[in-house]
């Protein structure tokens, strides 16, 4: 790479003096370019013009001395790293040199010099000062680099955490449709029982048979009917709210999710079988929990279901390893394609087109890893296994 040139300042009121330095640097200092200056005045023009990098400066001049010139570009922030180096016939004494290196100037020379000494030391500040700017440069660039940086992560995360936002709400209308579903499900038999009881109220109107008994069983009949439907109503409402952390019982969780769906399910010949070696508590948001396990039976009714599965049971094996709860869900669906196994938990990946978003196992490994667990699933014969590993609730944590 080829050097930059250097750019030195002389300033002197004698013309020859100014000459006679200028061919000796010419001649014994590379990619110089020199400029000369005759008086303080002018050598503050050129220094603001130029991008001076030394300045060597005689003290003794008409109008502004050489101290006055430099205390100025001492003062000024554009100009005070400028190194300087007096030069001078006149001023020789102790005082004076102190008076210069007070003001700031990286030396003081004195008439005559030893040529070769003051080349050498000329051409060791040049270097020192290149470098010092380059540096200064590098520190500005990482500085801003660092910036950018954070404002990168910053940025980065704000949108992570929008994104995270929106899943969460978009797997939760997945599963509100879901449930909606189920409720139907669960109605049925309750509006069934009403429309006989209306049908049968009507014939015995017609034969003459109705009584105050007669009407007060009707009306109790009728009230239980309706209080069953607006209890499963409440219990699906309950679902869905946002919980605070507790401690809970898997099994008792796991049980509530079964109620809601057991009926939708047995209409597709599903059964769940829970069995539970231990009634292990854990400690986390209750309802995000059963939506996890609600996602995970709903997978395997989807499999089953779509592949016209003849043996229709999801497994559910609830015992403890260690310190750790495990469940264990397992259903015979056929399992998951050996090529997308890996993917399952990423958000939108889904195989069921319109009909699934893909984002409920992404919020399922969400949901489980906030309370410091681990989600993870593998094939198993004929079907796939869903493991969930959470922490067991410490005695006396509530
Ligand atoms: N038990 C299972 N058997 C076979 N494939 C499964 C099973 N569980 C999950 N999968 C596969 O994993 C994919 C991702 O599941 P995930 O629950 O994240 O999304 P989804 O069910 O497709 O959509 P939704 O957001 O409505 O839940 C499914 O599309 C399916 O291909
Ligand atoms: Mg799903």
């Amino acid at each position: 790479m080829k050097e930059s040139k250097f750019h030195i300042l002389i300033v002197d009121d004698v013309d020859e003096n100014r000459f006679a330095l200028e061919s000796l640097l010419d001649e014994e200092i590379e990619n110089l370019i020199i400029y000369q200056a005759s008086s303080g005045h002018e050598a503050l023009d050129i220094v603001l013009g130029k991008p001076i990098e030394l300045i060597i400066l005689d003290i003794q001049m008409p109008g502004m001395n050489g101290f006055e010139v430099a205390r100025l570009l001492k003062s000024k922030k554009n100009t005070s790293d400028i190194p300087i180096v007096f030069l001078t016939a006149v001023f020789k004494s102790e005082a004076f040199q102190q008076e210069g290196f007070d003001i700031g100037a990286i030396d003081y020379m004195t008439k005559p010099i030893d040529e070769h000494q003051m080349i050498n030391k000329i051409k060791l500040y040049l270097q020192v000062y290149r470098k010092e700017k380059e540096l200064e440069k590098l520190n500005n660039e990482l500085e801003s680099i660092n910036l950018t940086l954070e404002e990168r992560v910053i940025s980065e995360v704000k949108k992570n955490r929008q994104k995270d936002k929106m899943l969460e709400i978009q797997s939760r209308h997945a599963e509100m449709g879901e449930m909606i579903g189920a409720i139907a499900h669960q109605w049925l038999q309750p509006l069934n029982t009403i429309g006989l009881y209306v049908q049968n109220l009507n014939m015995k109107y017609k034969r003459g048979l109705i009584n105050e008994d007669m009407m007060d069983g009707f009306q109790n009949n009728m009230m239980k009917q309706i209080k069953h439907m607006s209890d499963t109503m409440n219990d699906f409402r309950n679902f869905f709210k946002p919980t605070q952390k507790s401690k809970f019982s898997l099994k008792s969780s796991i049980k509530d999710v079964v109620y809601l769906i057991e009926k939708q399910y047995s209409t597709n010949d599903i059964i769940i079988d829970i069995s539970c070696l231990n009634d292990g508590k854990i400690c986390g948001y209750e309802n995000e929990f059963k939506q996890v396990i609600l996602n995970i039976f709903n997978n395997a009714k989807d499999a089953m279901i779509e592949r016209e599965i003849e043996e229709r049971k999801i497994v559910v094996k609830i015992f403890k390893e260690g310190t750790k709860e495990i469940i264990l869900i397992r259903d015979k669906a056929g399992g998951i394609p050996i090529d997308i196994v890996n993917r399952v938990f990423e958000p939108y990946f889904t195989t069921k087109h319109d009909k699934g978003t893909g984002v409920g196992l992404y919020m399922s490994k969400n949901i489980i890893e906030k309370i410091g667990g681990n989600i993870s699933v593998q094939n198993i014969e004929n079907g796939a296994e869903f493991r969930i590993e959470v922490n067991e609730c410490e005695e006396g944590y509530f």
